[in-house]
């Protein structure tokens, strides 16, 4: 399929790196494909970002069947640009497509489509360090229909956010907050898809945590409400003695490709590493033990996040008197070290966007 290219002469102004916040200001140009049953995947084209214009009874409206990602592009020392890890996100799309009812994308002309596009905007690539350009390939669902079924047709489009840290808090420790009040997931449900439903179930509660001086939820399970499972943004880790600990991919907790590169980049440094259940109960045992030596998520948006509260209900516990541990700050940086090219990319993660 050939990419139509629709340009424009009007072309924005580009922020400054140091204020760009996150998720706050768009690229000129974003891609857009249509699908439906008698053509397939049709029409790819990079038009001007602007407003999609649809009727008010389009079912993603309605029943939420929407997916979406989330990767970024780097601007590396020497100008060159390059994506970090693009085919798991396409592959992860494909898995979360399928539970949704989509149809399947063809992961190698996304890439081709993401690398012309992120190419003709390399300018909205920001250099300083803690910066990116965030990318959102998303699906929805576009019948214009309100009885209750998987849509017929699909848009697919991504656009591009140059974005700076995404807490406020930068790298600084944020504090986290845990609930048997609230479930975000439940097994056999949708928990593992990256789709539009589980972050709007994640709102109630996160606005609880936030009156309550929290940043985010750390969620549990919503069966037995007792082991740990993914927070808001991002997977957790926690370091109990020697041990890094995350919970292990049960079908409610997505798979982050963030969480990936952290457990390979653990057992590189031959760090013990153990995806297993583990209970919100257990970590408050081994910080009462002196064995709870840090606490960290992992994002595409967050990248490595040091937590330095945890609160459950009435219990309040405070992990490396509010320091970011040794583990977290070697993580961030041999990460953004790769994700920079400031590293050698030893894992073969990044993809360079060469100039057309
Ligand atoms: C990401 O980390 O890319 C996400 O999609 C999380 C979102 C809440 C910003």
């Amino acid at each position: 399929m050939d990419i139509t290219i629709k340009k424009t002469e009007t072309l924005k102004d580009h922020p400054i790196d140091s204020g760009l916040g996150f998720g706050t200001f768009f690229t000129d140009y974003m891609f857009n494909m249509d699908y439906n049953p008698e053509k397939g995947w049709h029409n790819p084209c990079i038009e001007p970002f602007g407003p999609m214009s649809m009727s008010p009874a389009t079912m993603v409206l309605h029943y939420g069947q929407a997916i979406f990602e989330g990767l970024k592009a780097f601007r590396t020392p020497k100008g060159n640009i390059q994506l970090f890890r693009p085919r798991d996100n396409f592959q992860r799309m494909n898995k979360s497509a399928e539970m949704l009812c989509i149809p399947q994308i063809d992961e190698a002309f996304i890439l081709k489509a993401l690398l012309k596009l992120v190419d003709m905007e390399r300018s909205w690539v920001p250099s300083e360090t803690g910066t990116s350009l965030y990318i959102r390939p998303t699906i929805i669902a576009t019948d214009p229909y309100i009885g209750l079924r998987a849509s017929n047709t699909y848009r697919f489009f991504m656009i591009m956010s140059p974005v700076g840290a995404y807490y406020p808090e930068g790298f600084n420790p944020v504090k986290i907050w845990v609930t048997r009040d609230y479930v975000r997931a439940v097994r056999g449900g949708v928990g593992q898809a990256k789709t539009a439903g589980n972050y709007a179930a994640s709102l109630y509660a996160t606005e609880l945590a936030h009156k309550d001086g929290y940043t985010q939820v750390l969620w549990l399970d919503g069966v037995e409400l007792k082991y740990v499972e993914e927070v808001g943004s991002m997977n957790i880790f926690f370091v109990l003695g020697d041990e890094i600990v995350t919970p292990r991919l049960n079908g409610s907790i997505l798979s982050g490709i963030t969480r990936d590169s952290v457990l390979t980049m653990a057992k590189s440094w031959g760090l013990k590493v153990s995806e297993r259940r583990i209970a919100i109960d257990e970590v408050f045992d081994a910080h009462a033990k002196g064995e709870l030596m840090e606490v960290f998520g992992s994002g595409t948006a967050a990248i490595i996040s040091p937590v330095d509260n945890i609160k459950f209900h009435e219990k309040v516990i405070t992990i490396g008197n509010g320091q970011v541990g040794p583990i977290a700050s070697r993580m961030f940086k041999e990460l953004i070290d790769i994700q920079y090219g400031k590293s050698e990319d030893k894992f073969g993660w990044t993809v360079a966007v060469n100039p057309s």
